[in-house]
């Protein structure tokens, strides 16, 4: 037997528990792998609440997670990329991360480099690949400004490097706790709140040219007022405002496949041109701890579980 996060119903917090299941078999083409850590994701919680069961329908009982790095514990028939001891950084698509042992297809998974913490490979997937969609899909030429809302969150920290690397100036929404973090990455930190427009004006009174929101709740408007053409702008969350205005909702694995874009980024971080912020590291056993500091909606980065 072997633990894994379940739940049997759509609900809040509570409903997770850490079940004793079966150890997993590799069928064709799939890899068991021992996971070292998984990253938890805001989509996660609203896939539990049911708030996403038209777009994501839910079975019962339900595992959860898509992130997860980890050592080769068995690999099936048809693999030939992977031996047992392999270290990797893969995704789930089966929402069954959080737990000690994983099947995962064997085109999800990339080598982990020896310098990459298990905790940042372990949180690299949703976030970094979300990351990367957003800033390609608004194709930023070196020289423009872009405005990032929820900038040194587990999306926005890693798109404010990557809009950085592209050359761009770069204007982070983020609380005053964040500004230094920001700061340091090159980042033009901004206060979001009242008065935000006025404050994106003031940093960038040549105008700005495309807009990132990893957050919802209005910066799609807020794009829109600033003058930011429908093309350049992306939401990866809120998906009301890109139908009604026909902006961007690129989440990445559209452009390439998930493992192309984990490896570009895990080499990117081994060479230290890229960091993941690791906000907290929770045992699986505290996977419901880990969802209450995150749907507080202030992670600074990721937060980790470790089976
Ligand atoms: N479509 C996709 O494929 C995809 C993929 C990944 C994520 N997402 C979605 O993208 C969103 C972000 O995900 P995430 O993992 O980055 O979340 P997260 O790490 O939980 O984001 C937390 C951040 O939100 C910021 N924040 C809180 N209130 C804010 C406000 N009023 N205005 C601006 N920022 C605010 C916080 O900033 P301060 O602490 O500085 O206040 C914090 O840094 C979620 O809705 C998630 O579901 C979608």
């Amino acid at each position: 037997m072997t633990k894994a996060v379940r739940y049997d119903e759509f609900g809040g917090i509570e409903v997770l528990r850490v079940a004793e299941v079966d150890r997993p078999a590799p069928e064709y083409g799939q890899v068991l792998v021992r996971v070292k850590a998984a990253g938890i994701n805001p989509g996660e919680a609203a896939i539990r609440t049911g708030a996403m069961a038209d777009i994501f329908p839910s079975t019962f009982p339900s595992g959860q997670g898509s992130d997860l790095a980890g050592v080769v514990a068995e690999v099936g028939a048809g693999v030939d990329r992977f031996v047992v001891g392999d270290e990797v950084i893969g995704f789930s698509e089966r929402r069954a991360s959080q737990a000690e042992l994983v099947l995962v297809d064997v085109d999800n998974l990339t080598p982990k480099p020896d310098s990459i913490s298990w905790e940042v490979a372990g949180g690299l997937y949703v976030a970094g690949v979300a990351a990367w969609g957003a800033v390609h899909s608004i194709q930023l030429d070196s020289g423009e400004t872009v405005v990032i809302s929820a900038a040194a969150g587990g999306v926005g920290s890693l798109a404010v490097q990557l809009a950085r690397r592209a050359g761009a100036t770069v204007i982070g929404l983020a609380s005053e706790h964040n500004h230094e973090w920001l700061q340091t990455h090159g980042v033009i930190p901004i206060a979001y709140g009242d008065g935000v427009a006025d404050r994106i004006k003031a940093a960038a009174p040549s105008g700005i040219d495309a807009f990132i929101d990893t957050y919802g709740g209005g910066y799609v408007e807020l794009a829109l007022a600033l003058g930011v053409a429908v093309e350049r702008i992306d939401t990866i969350a809120d998906f009301a405002a890109a139908a009604r205005y026909g902006v961007k909702t690129e989440p990445g694995t559209n452009a390439r496949p998930g493992a192309e874009v984990l490896a570009e980024l895990a080499a990117l971080i081994a060479d230290g041109h890229l960091e993941v912020p690791i906000a907290n590291v929770y045992p699986l056993t505290q996977v419901r701890q880990a969802y209450t500091e995150l749907e507080r909606r202030h992670t600074h980065g990721k937060i980790v579980l470790r089976p």
